[in-house]
């Protein structure tokens, strides 16, 4: 891989000096500063506003899906993600679990399939993600004992597995959900234990931007729209960093949301997530209908009004707050909510059905794009 097509194909949508100077204004200086900062740059809506138009030409930011290497088999599902998707975010193969071996080396091979695609279709890649306390591997938890050698090797996973991906990723969630379930403090993991609550969530972003300083450091969480208490928990933590100098570039809200969900609170999430005026990545929408629930049609419709709703919210951002909206599986049995433990028979949480054919939820959403720009 040459490095002109890294910069030049997968950051040519976010201005980057804006972003740099975003992540040290940071929260302190209480300025947005987007007047100065370039829009995103992918082409423009055309004229129809059925779905007969792909869902990146309906937007002017990047719209992005998970993808897994599995995916790449899968060639009706390869057309409608190239034909709908600008950016594709990895389900598993960047994570720990897939990258670290048990001697402590690092395997690249399925993350870098992905990232070849990304490059061959001139798609952006987002790396997620570094630290999660989901994945906590025997490597390290056998360093527990000794802090120095575990420090160590958590500096070291990080910084080979930025530098690896260095220029191919536009972002990477660096730690993703932080907070704990409830929203009332941080999640206890093995991280957090052996480094410290807030410190290693500094630690993982101070190896991450220097290993990478032009990809954009993103905190990343879930559960921010119905839990105002977990959204003040996850923003105060995020002003908390900032404000020890730490360079959190953007935050993630992943937007795994319900058709029950209240009429606004989406909404309203993404207004608060921004008012910091860091970028926003809505990293992994999906809307269930209810888990075991068949799929009505009243149900698939207020799909559609909630992702309408999603959009809208973050068409209303200033453009260069508007990093990505990434769809977290392309066709309702791509979801994780369609595998064990979840719904394996009839969620129904994705833009497209089973068989690639258009929802409500799509032409909502090409919808929102188009009369937002
Ligand atoms: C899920 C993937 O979609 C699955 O394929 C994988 O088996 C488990 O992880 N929040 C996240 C994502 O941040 O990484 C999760 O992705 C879904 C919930």
């Amino acid at each position: 891989m040459t490095s002109s097509w890294r910069l030049v194909d997968n950051r040519s949508a976010i201005d980057e000096s804006a972003v740099g100077a975003w992540s040290r204004r940071g929260v302190m200086a209480g300025l947005l500063g987007c007047g100065a900062c370039g829009a995103v740059g992918m082409p423009s809506a055309g004229s129809s506003d059925d779905v007969s138009t792909p869902l990146k030409r309906a937007s002017t930011l990047p719209i992005g899906c998970c993808m897994a290497t599995g995916d790449l088999a899968d060639a009706p599902l390869l057309a409608l993600i190239k034909r709908n998707f600008s950016q594709i975010t990895p389900s598993y193969e960047m994570k720990m679990g897939v990258i670290l071996g048990p001697d402590g080396k690092c395997r690249f091979d399925a993350g870098d399939q992905l990232a070849a695609f990304a490059q061959a279709n001139k798609m952006r890649l987002h790396g997620h993600t570094l630290v999660w306390y989901n994945i906590q591997p025997a490597y390290f938890a056998a360093l527990t004992k000794d802090a120095a050698a575990f420090s160590r090797a958590y500096r070291d996973y990080i910084t080979t597995v930025v530098g690896h991906y260095r220029g191919m990723v536009s972002g990477w969630d660096v730690v993703n959900e932080p907070v704990a379930p409830d929203g009332n403090g941080l999640r206890d993991s093995l991280w957090s234990r052996q480094l410290g609550a807030d410190d290693y969530i500094a630690t993982a972003f101070e190896h991450a931007t220097s290993a990478d300083p032009g990809a954009i450091a993103f905190l990343n969480d879930y559960g921010m729209e119905a839990n105002a208490t977990k959204r003040r928990t996850f923003l105060a933590l995020v002003e908390r960093l900032l404000k020890r100098g730490v360079k959190i570039g953007g935050i993630g809200t992943q937007t795994h949301i319900s058709v029950d969900l209240a009429p606004g609170a989406a909404a309203s999430a993404i207004a608060d997530l921004a008012s910091l005026g860091l970028p926003l990545h809505v990293s992994e929408l999906d809307i269930t209908v209810g888990r075991g629930r068949a799929a009505s049609d009243a149900a698939l419709a207020t799909q559609a009004q909630r992702a309408s709703e999603v959009v809208d919210a973050y068409m209303r951002l200033p453009a260069s707050q508007r990093y990505a909206i990434t769809l977290w599986g392309a066709r309702d049995r791509d979801s994780w909510l369609r595998k064990p433990p979840y719904d394996p028979a009839s969620d129904r949480p994705s833009p497209f059905d089973d068989n690639g054919r258009p929802k409500p939820m799509l032409a909502a959403m090409i919808s929102s794009l188009k009369s937002r720009q």
